[in-house]
């Protein structure tokens, strides 16, 4: 993520509607104001101009938070959240400078066009403008750009991505993902201490090779590890599926390390006596075939529908995160989930907030069994994400996002 620009701007009474809200319409044409201010500030209104390039606008997509009324000064962040060969993608986040209220989140793709409106590569004075390409996945573990910090965890060592300040949520990656499943949370959740790790054997982690190298306890042993290493007492632990799996274990070995718990499409059952099978046959094609074997097996039923036809770059970074895992890593993941023990009775007895989320298409962990492991945790609140499978924060960031948000404000500090 390459900061693009931090700008203020005023709302004006004519923006309003006869609520007096500023309208819809004219908070997009405040963003467009914040870049061009960004331009004039940085390199010059005329960057597009000199290089005989223009930036067209392919897709929106923006969620309109909260009100924000005549005379309001809006800070409007926008960073580089993603860049093709011809595109661009600007994250826009819009706050009233008084009360600090999210007030809209918006994500926009460029093509870059020449004079007769072809897809052309950026220019190079612009390329550096917007400083080097966020990876989709961030590259070999590289959390899109952000240098993981290392943490000895006994007999390997993790890559950490620690950014922010604020209470501390500890960012715990499925199967078989990578921290960098988190990026849209780690780069946009403010005013906390976003933490994620790779697993053991996954990413920028170290890979150990004996078999008993890889269970829910080492799992869960090593996040502990982790938040000992930043003196972290206490944490939110928000896990996604297998992540889940592993703060329930964490519960189970370490309940005074966790602060509230944020569970994305998970499950407590344990596997049936036919997903165990399925487990070992996986483990096969890893050992004799590979990582790409595995994902392209897993891929269907991973991503909502929705998510495969229109965002190819989710479905690039789900392949490039299963292929940052080491062979033995797999194997070990795909032990330690086909073993894992039913976690009904531990969510029974959690006593912290919990908010859990699925996805309105997630196959592996749908909203009914959602719903029922929201029930068994007293005062768990349960949400929907529409337009999304079994990776909710991947595929729609900033539903996600806004309830992560909204979740995390209210928590007793
Ligand atoms: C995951 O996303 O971590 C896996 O789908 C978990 C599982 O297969 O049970």
């Amino acid at each position: 993520m390459t900061p693009f620009g931090l700008v203020e701007l005023t709302v004006y009474p004519y923006e309003c509607d006869a609520f007096g809200h500023l309208n819809q319409a004219a908070l997009l044409t405040l963003l467009e104001r914040a870049r061009w201010d960004a331009l004039a500030r940085g390199p010059g209104m005329d960057l597009f101009d000199r290089n005989g390039v223009w930036p067209a606008v392919r897709k929106a997509t923006i969620e309109y938070r909260a009100p924000a009324f005549a005379r309001d000064v809006l800070r409007v962040e926008t960073t580089v959240v993603g860049r093709g060969t011809t595109s661009l993608t600007l994250r826009h986040v819009v706050r009233r400078v008084s009360d600090d209220a999210a007030v809209a989140e918006a994500e926009m793709v460029f093509v870059c066009i020449d004079r007769l409106g072809r897809a052309t590569p950026i220019p190079d004075e612009i390329a550096r403008f917007l400083g080097p390409r966020p990876s989709a996945g961030g590259g070999g573990g590289g959390g899109g750009g952000h240098q993981p910090i290392r943490v000895s965890v006994g007999d390997v060592e993790l890559a950490v991505d620690v950014r922010g300040d604020g209470v501390p949520v500890l960012f715990v990656h499925g199967f078989p993902f990578d921290r960098t499943v988190w990026r849209h949370q780690l780069a946009t959740l403010s005013r906390v201490r976003r933490i994620a790790p790779d697993l053991r054997g996954v990413g920028g982690s170290g890979t150990p090779s004996a078999a008993d190298g890889y269970s829910l306890a080492r799992y869960a042993d090593d996040l502990v590890a982790v938040l000992d290493a930043l003196g972290v007492r206490e944490a939110v632990l928000c896990g996604l599926s297998m992540g889940g799996y592993v703060i329930f274990e964490l519960l189970r070995r370490h309940p005074g390390r966790v602060k509230a718990m944020i569970l994305a499409d998970t499950k407590p059952q344990a596997d049936s006596v036919e997903a165990k099978r399925g487990r070992e046959e996986l483990t096969r094609v890893a050992e004799q075939e590979g990582q790409d074997a595995v994902i392209e097996q897993l891929l269907p039923r991973l991503l909502a529908p929705a998510t495969q036809a229109t965002q190819p770059e989710v479905v690039g970074q789900v392949r490039e995160m299963a292929r940052r895992w080491s062979v033995p890593g797999l194997v070990g993941a795909l032990r330690t989930l086909r073993d894992r023990p039913d976690s009904t009775e531990t969510l029974r007895g959690v006593r912290v907030p919990t908010l859990v989320l699925v996805g309105s298409d997630d196959e592996i962990a749908p909203p009914d069994t959602a719903r029922a492991m929201a029930q068994l945790i007293p005062g768990a609140q349960c949400h929907v994400v529409p337009a999304a499978g079994h990776m909710a924060p991947l595929e729609q960031p900033l539903a996600t996002g806004r309830l992560l948000a909204d979740f995390l404000r209210v928590l007793p500090s």
